[in-house]
């Protein structure tokens, strides 16, 4: 059972002593270096990751690229990564351009958002490779700003294909209702007051939702897609296509096996491969868009054990993070696990639940896991942290936000500071 457990954990992740180490690192020194609640970054996962998308990219006959989804984590050291190894970020706002920005000047930048404001606008069009356009008004402005004389990047159009991909509702995005994207009659006008207004629209844009791990949905936008583009006249015969990301990974033992990359990925080459013979549309850049699926796995988050209440028929195990750290179980109601970091050969003799700090009955970490009869001060460790969390993380309750440590080659580098200031400080 502990194989189970500890397959979600990033791949240098190791029991020694038994004790758990991350490239040779005994966590629980670095939980009590460091200090809790403690994220760390495994650069060796996201490396395997990124490779495994590369890979399957290598059978598109046409150019392709990975574009990393800056809203599942950012830091100095993934974006450095980022830039290393040829992938693209994924903005969806003024901060997130800044950001990125900042930590490598080169790296192509494309543009999401769905109500722009004028700074995000403005910065988009000083930094980005890319803008997605999302909405006719976003449209009207940026034709106006064409007609001022500023030069666009290239623009792509977020088509909502009105398809219901199978996860929580609050990752839904590819529905008819959904507040993402144009129709199809959005994108067509769209297209006209391009025309009229002698400005080229470069590429289609969607993106269904996340944390879904069957292709049926994406495959039916992947076909309204191609249906659409073939309606459009593109200049010069080059355009972009971007089925968004989305790919789920499991966050609990019981989500296992990890669900198969290459096959989702080898269904949306071959649709699209051979949609755009059937429609007789020319072979688009293919442009990949995923978050979750490169960086989750990279990140553990640790936390230290406070108090424990032993009651009948339930422990609760309260940790010094929680809801403002990690708010998804409460957003999503995801189910996660966790291991202690040292007595791993302890058996698991009891059920508990794990709870933040935070003054919400919602502030569970973890329902219902059994556990080893751990004490007061001992550590925790919770696997598959490293999309969503630090990146969604608050200052609720007066909260600092975590230290986060990206460790790659041996080496660990400070990827944040822990908080040590609020708007009041
Ligand atoms: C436009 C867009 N692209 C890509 C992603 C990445 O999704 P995931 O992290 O599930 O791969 C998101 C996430 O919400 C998104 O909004």
């Amino acid at each position: 059972m502990i194989e189970k457990r500890l397959s979600l954990f990033p791949i240098s992740i190791d029991v020694q002593n038994d004790q758990l180490t991350l490239q040779g690192y005994a966590l629980q020194e670095l939980a009590r270096e460091y200090g809790t609640p403690l994220y760390l970054y495994d650069a060796a996962t996201l490396a395997h990751q990124y490779h495994r998308y590369r890979q399957a990219l290598q059978r598109y006959p046409g150019r392709a690229s990975i574009t990393y989804a800056g809203k599942a984590y950012l830091s100095p050291g993934l974006i450095r990564w980022l830039a290393a190894h040829g992938a693209w970020v994924d903005c969806s706002s003024a901060g997130e351009i800044l950001a990125t920005r900042k930590f490598s000047k080169r790296i192509p930048i494309l543009v999401h958002g769905v109500n722009k404001s004028a700074s995000d606008l403005e910065l988009a069009l000083r930094f980005a490779r890319t803008i997605v356009v999302d909405n006719l008004s976003e449209w009207q402005r940026l034709i106006q700003l064409h007609r001022q004389g500023h030069v666009l990047p290239d623009l792509w159009l977020r088509f909502c294909p009105g398809v219901l991909t199978h996860t929580h509702r609050h990752i839904q995005t590819g529905h008819e209702t959904s507040k993402f994207g144009m129709s199809a009659e959005e994108i067509l006008s769209a297209i006209r007051l391009a025309e009229q207004n002698g400005m080229r629209v470069q590429g289609l844009h969607f993106h269904i939702g996340s944390q879904w791990r069957e292709t049926t949905a994406v495959l039916q936008a992947i076909e309204e897609t191609l249906k659409l583009a073939s309606e459009i006249r593109w200049v010069e015969e080059r355009w972009h296509f971007c089925p968004g990301g989305g790919w789920g990974v499991p966050y609990h033992e019981d989500d296992l096996p990890w669900p198969a990359l290459e096959n989702y990925l080898e269904e949306i080459l071959s649709l699209t491969i051979h949609g755009v013979q059937r429609y007789g549309l020319p072979l688009p850049d293919l442009h990949l868009e995923p978050g979750r699926s490169l960086i989750a796995q990279a990140g553990i988050a640790i936390y230290q054990i406070g108090t424990i209440k032993r009651r009948p028929g339930c422990t609760w195990l309260l940790v010094d993070g929680g809801l403002a750290d990690n708010p998804r179980p409460a957003l999503y109601n995801a189910r996660y696990t966790a291991l202690p970091l040292q007595g791993l050969g302890r058996a698991w003799e009891e059920q508990v639940w794990i709870g933040g700090p935070y003054c919400e009955s919602g502030d569970v970490l973890i329902q219902d896991l059994a556990f080893p009869k751990v004490e007061e001060g001992e550590y925790i460790a919770v696997p598959v942290s490293g999309a969503y969390q630090i990146s969604m993380a608050s200052n609720y309750n007066g909260a600092y936000r975590p230290a986060v440590l990206w460790i790659e080659d041996g080496r660990i580098e400070i990827d944040q500071k822990r908080e040590k200031k609020l708007w009041w400080q």
